[in-house]
């Protein structure tokens, strides 16, 4: 490619200071080095663990950022050393690394790979290499990813290479929010066939737990929400009942408890509130429950009695749903390939680069939307 080599020039959305709009900017992309993978983003998507970083967190140390982390592209050059992907190749950009080679990837039992960002992190969400500079200043890559960015570099352990066949503005979702809550509920919780399960939170990451509890057999999926909107997205599914704890005076684990006969065997907590992670955990089932923590926050303790674990439930959390990086995503890809999961209900809104203030502002609101899909680039060519 004639850009090999070369700094590229091109768009992103900055993000220089927190709880402000991001600016869209013109930014220089370094050609990757050893073992890096530069790629043309093609569709990317916004997960509220963006907003999480905008918003909430607001670490010092973590601005200025390219915040977005699941989307999908084409790969334009490779540095040095680089074996497993070449320009031209369809891939899609991992938060959670994979590099098949420290303990944690060779074990069965976990996906957290330790050369991960989010094991090497600085402290805030963001890493301590960035190819990326914006008016002579370095600018941080948020998750290891930074996909809210026309072109990223980023380590080949953190790339997935997928079939060619993939509709990209389509997969970009299995980069975060299917993969986070489907394998939530398939993996972590283990939801078994016949089973009554709850999931709090109905955006993209609930929703695709409710997907997961439906392919794993459940045979009652209770979705949770204070906005009544989401329940319909939530039936189409899988969910067989909604509840709005706006709707009831009487705190949600024992609304639910009494729907359940005691409690569900399986909850998924997808909102990222300790409060509402605690209720999770007590809507189990207090003698063989297992609740399961997705919702991403860094700024409280969660708390509990010890009888509510002592009397026989389990409490886990789960990252990237429990899958490793680049074998999840594969097996993702070609399950939505074979009509095994459904993508398509997730995307409310296409929209582009410049729009990503809007895009920002619509998942804020909540409302109806589930989520966005920004098409970067020329990304009808790439279909
Ligand atoms: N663990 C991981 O690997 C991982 C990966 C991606 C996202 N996340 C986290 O998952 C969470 C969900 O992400 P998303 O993109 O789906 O977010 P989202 O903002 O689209 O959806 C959150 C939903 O929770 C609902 N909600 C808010 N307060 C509630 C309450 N008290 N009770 C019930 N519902 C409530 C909102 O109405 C909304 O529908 C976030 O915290 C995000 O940071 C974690
Ligand atoms: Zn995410
Ligand atoms: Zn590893």
């Amino acid at each position: 490619m004639a850009t090999a080599g070369k700094v590229i020039q091109c768009k992103a959305a900055v993000a220089w200071e927190p709880n402000k709009p991001l600016v869209i900017e013109e930014i220089e992309v370094a050609p990757p080095q050893a073992d890096e993978v530069r790629i043309k983003i093609v569709a990317t998507a916004v997960c509220h663990t963006d907003l999480y970083h905008l918003f909430e967190g607001m670490p010092k140390d973590g601005f200025p950022a390219v915040l977005g982390h699941e989307a999908a592209g084409i790969v334009e050059s490779v540095g040095p050393e680089v074996t497993e992907f070449q320009p031209g190749d369809k891939v899609i950009p991992l938060f959670l690394a994979q590099c098949k080679e420290c303990r944690f990837c060779k074990s069965p039992k976990t996906n957290q790979c330790e050369l991960a960002w989010t094991r090497i992190r600085q402290g805030a969400m963001v890493g301590k290499e960035s190819r990326f500079t914006c008016k002579g200043k370095k600018v941080l890559q948020f998750a290891g990813t930074s996909t809210f960015s026309e072109y990223i570099v980023i380590h080949q352990i953190a790339v997935a290479k997928i079939d060619p066949a993939a509709p990209l503005d389509k997969v970009c979702l299995i980069g975060c929010g299917i993969c986070t809550g489907y394998g939530a509920a398939v993996n972590t919780a283990k939801v078994e066939p016949g089973s009554t399960c709850a999931v709090f939170g109905l955006g993209a990451v609930g929703l695709a737990a409710v997907m997961g509890c439906k392919a794993a057999g459940a045979k009652r999926i209770i979705a949770v929400d204070l906005n009544p909107d989401k329940a319909e997205k939530a039936k189409v599914l899988g969910a067989t009942d909604f509840v709005n704890p706006k709707d009831h005076n009487k705190p949600i684990h024992e609304v639910l408890a009494g729907m359940t006969n005691g409690g569900v065997d399986y909850s998924v907590e997808c909102v990222g509130n300790v409060e509402v992670m605690r209720s999770a955990l007590e809507s189990c089932l207090p003698a063989w429950g297992v609740s399961v923590i997705v919702g991403w926050t860094e700024m409280f303790d969660i708390k509990i009695r010890p009888p509510h674990l002592i009397s026989g439930r389990t409490w886990k959390g789960s990252m990237f749903g429990g899958f490793k990086g680049k074998d999840g995503v594969s097996e993702m890809v070609k399950a939505y390939l074979d009509k095994k999961l459904q993508l398509e209900e997730f995307i409310t809104h296409n929209m582009t680069l410049d729009q990503i203030n809007d895009a920002i502002e619509l998942m804020k609101q909540g409302k109806w939307y589930h989520i966005l899909v920004l098409f970067i680039n020329q990304w009808v060519h790439f279909k």
